[in-house]
């Protein structure tokens, strides 16, 4: 057998061509999403009692976050409350 016939060789070009075009036409790739928490304290009103409460960026829950499979998440956690926290997703 010496190389491929040429009808195998089109078929090859064809499947790339197609291959190629058809990744292009996926949505954008994966991105990078970046997001600033501010953690601190604020006195809340919740069922007419005062409570401090530790918030982030102003707010309970925190802010969602909104990602594609594949993107990178970048998070600055700035730490104002006055005590060592952790955050979890
Ligand atoms: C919450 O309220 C208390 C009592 O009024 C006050 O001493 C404290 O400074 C307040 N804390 C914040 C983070 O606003
Ligand atoms: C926070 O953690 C550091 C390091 O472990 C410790 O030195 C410090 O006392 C902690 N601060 C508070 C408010 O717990």
């Amino acid at each position: 057998m010496k190389g491929w016939s040429l009808p195998t060789a089109a078929a090859v070009v064809a499947a790339t061509i197609f291959f190629s075009l058809s990744t292009m036409a996926l949505p954008a790739a994966s991105a990078i999403v970046e997001h600033t928490f501010v953690v601190s304290q604020m006195n809340m009103t919740h069922l007419c009692k005062e409570t401090l409460v530790t918030v982030v960026n102003g707010q309970v829950p925190g802010p969602t976050i909104e990602v594609t499979e594949g993107d990178s998440v970048i998070i600055h956690v700035v730490n104002k409350s006055p005590h060592n926290i952790t955050i979890h997703w």
